[in-house]
């Protein structure tokens, strides 16, 4: 059926930004089932955090903007587990920028959530496909949000990046079907994790991660090419039939 596949149930699985947050919870749902799960971050205490508490968890360290490093993981990841055949692709970063002030905002700053959220997520496609091409019944997934239907002005180039990373994985499911890869976009609503870190408190109405989770692993058994989970439904629906009124709840002062 068009928009699911049979799902993996075997190989390695590969989860960026597996040191903390949704990336640290998948990664320990797909150890739980005995998948050889490998999390690999920027900061090495965290993933290998993550990884120790998982007995044959393995920690790597990358940073997805560079696409030199990125590809130096997959060969030696590749190498190691040739039968990887889920990635998930994960890392991202949220800021918030006011564009109304009277001096041009600092241009690095800027484009640190466009070679995270965004070079990232291409690089590691880019870099996985031509393996995960000759392994059946492969998987690449891709991190959206439901920011990317309705933004949070707030953080506006967030708002862009999860927005062209759902671009982007459509144009990535069509190119690839007939493929032995699934293409799916995992589209969380507000989670409670550090994403966060920089306010002083999480978004009204996050979800528990643990809930998520299992909403997430769900939607992966069920083979979906597009997991909406929770609100993002509501922000899914809002885009479609009243733009407005979505980005009206969505910045409310709570
Ligand atoms: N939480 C939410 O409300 C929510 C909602 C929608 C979508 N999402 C998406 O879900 C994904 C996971 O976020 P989260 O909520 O779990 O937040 P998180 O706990 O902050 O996790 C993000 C992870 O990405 C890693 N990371 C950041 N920059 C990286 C880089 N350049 N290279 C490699 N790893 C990098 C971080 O590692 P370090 O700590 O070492 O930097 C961190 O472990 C993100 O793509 C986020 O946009 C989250």
């Amino acid at each position: 059926m068009r928009g699911r596949r049979t799902p993996t149930t075997s190989g390695t699985v590969l989860v960026t930004g597996g040191g903390s947050g949704i990336g640290a919870g998948l990664a320990g749902a797909f150890h739980a089932r005995g998948r050889q799960v490998v999390v690999a971050g920027q900061t090495r205490e965290r993933v290998e955090a993550v990884a120790s508490r998982h007995p044959g968890m393995e920690a790597e360290v990358v940073d997805v903007s560079e696409a030199d490093q990125v590809a130096a993981l997959a060969e030696r990841l590749v190498e190691r587990h040739p039968d990887l055949d889920t990635v998930i692709s994960n890392a991202g970063v949220q800021r918030l920028f006011d564009f109304t002030g009277l001096g041009p905002l600092d241009a690095a700053e800027l484009g640190r959530e466009v070679d995270v959220n965004l070079k990232g997520v291409i690089h590691v496609a880019n870099t996985f496909l031509p393996h995960l091409q000759n392994r059946p019944g492969s998987r690449l997934v891709n991190v959206g949000s439901g920011l990317g239907y309705v933004p949070l002005t707030a953080a506006p180039v967030y708002s862009a990046t999860k927005a062209a990373v759902h671009s982007f994985t459509v144009s990535l499911r069509r190119q690839l079907q007939g493929s032995t890869v699934q293409v799916v976009e995992l589209i969380p609503p507000a989670v409670v994790t550090d994403l966060h870190r920089h306010l002083d408190r999480q978004p009204p109405r996050a979800m528990q991660l643990d809930a998520f989770v299992t909403a997430a692993m769900a939607g992966l058994d069920a083979g979906r090419d597009e997991i909406v989970v929770g609100l993002a439904k509501a922000l899914q629906v809002f885009q479609r039939l009243a733009p407005g009124v979505g980005l009206n709840i969505v910045n409310r002062p709570d």
